[in-house]
């Protein structure tokens, strides 16, 4: 009698445990990923009350997968990326990644700053880009701390840049805080310092794809709250002007889908964005509606410029979560920055950093369904 009532109790117990949702709150829980050297890689996940997640890694600072519902509540992975560290670990276009010193180019690798002339590790063709052969994207950063609260879960990552790492002077610190809110937003906030004066361009270099990875992106809506972009040389340099975007195919300041006029700009959108903000500002750069699973982008930030880019280098070579073969325009990044090459240009917002200043930036995407 006891036996049967003990096996009763249980599956009573299984069967509410079953039912019952277990109280949601935020969360934070890691593994060990793998190793870079003899040093261990972890790789947090995050989750909000929502049931939202996000997987982070020290390796890069990459966001490794962002989990969000479509309109139905259907919960799915809407950034490229890999299952496996080792594929971070060998060649892909900065998925996900923190990259640094330097997002974007800068030509032909070199600038001059109190008339000291720096010549920078040069990896796209003539020029420099994302910081150079072996960027922050590359580096093994240090976890400061990895909590969750009622509110949010928090991963603080660092990372100490030596003082001519891949030409760039100065010992730099960088500091980085990932935050997930019960508000399905991810706040980005960086900080760093020098010990020399040097340049600084830091950015997240996440691909979204708003379908949960079934299709290519151009079928996404556009608002780019930008009235000017900075155009560029055939080698991706910004020629140092600036251009309304009024009356062509770059003017998303109001809704377009991004593949409506993509053909009108040969290989497809590479651009940065002139944002309305003074620099320093927090203020909304995007919105990107997927029709058919509702979901909603909002990109927030400090910095002056977004570099709006659609993939265009993917050619299917990489194979990414599911199995899916990331093919031309698969992924769009929002990337939160100031001006390329504005080290060779003075007419740019300065992305000088001193001794005694901090550099801090904050940049939140925003997920919520229509
Ligand atoms: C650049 C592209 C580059 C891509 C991947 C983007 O930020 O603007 O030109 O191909 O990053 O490296």
């Amino acid at each position: 009698m006891k036996a049967i009532t003990i096996i009763l109790f249980a599956a009573i117990l299984v069967v509410s445990g079953c039912k019952t949702k277990p109280d949601a709150t935020s969360a934070l829980s890691e593994i060990t990923w793998g190793k870079e050297g003899d040093k261990v890689i972890t790789l947090f996940t995050l989750t909000n009350k929502n049931g939202m997640e996000v997987k982070i890694t020290n390796f890069g600072a990459v966001i490794n997968s962002i989990v969000v519902p479509d309109r139905n509540g259907k919960m799915e992975n809407i950034v490229l990326g890999f299952d496996s560290l080792k594929s971070y670990q060998g060649t892909h276009p900065y998925f996900g990644s923190l990259v640094g010193r330097y997002g974007n180019r800068i030509a032909l690798g070199k600038f001059s700053l109190n008339s000291n002339n720096y010549t920078l590790a040069v990896n796209n063709g003539l020029n420099h880009l994302h910081g150079g052969i072996k960027g922050f994207n590359k580096q093994v950063f240090s976890i400061d701390t990895a909590y969750s609260t009622a509110d949010s879960s928090v991963v603080g990552l660092s990372y100490l840049s030596p003082d001519m790492e891949e030409g760039y002077p100065g010992n730099l610190t960088v500091k980085v805080n990932y935050v997930l809110t019960n508000n399905n937003e991810i706040r980005i906030e960086y900080e760093a310092e020098t010990d020399k004066p040097t340049v600084l361009n830091i950015t997240n270099h996440s691909y979204f794809n708003l379908t949960g990875g079934k299709e290519n992106i151009l079928n996404h809506e556009l608002v780019l709250l930008a009235d000017s972009i900075t155009p560029t040389d055939s080698t991706l340099i910004p020629t140092g002007i600036l251009a309304p975007v009024a009356g062509t195919p770059f003017d998303f300041t109001v809704a377009h889908k991004i593949g409506e006029r993509i053909d009108q700009v040969p290989g497809g959108y590479d651009i940065n964005y002139k944002l309305r903000n003074k620099t320093g500002q927090f203020v909304q750069v995007a919105e990107v509606y997927e029709p058919v699973s509702g979901r909603v982008l909002q990109a927030y930030t400090t910095e002056p410029g977004v570099q709006f880019y659609t993939g265009n280098f993917l050619d299917g070579s990489l194979t990414g979560f599911n199995g899916t073969k990331y093919e031309k325009h698969y992924g769009f990044c929002l990337e939160a920055q100031h001006f390329p090459d504005s080290p060779n240009k003075p007419q740019f917002p300065s992305v000088v950093l001193n001794p005694g200043e901090k550099y801090t930036q904050l940049t939140v995407y925003k997920f919520s369904v229509k």
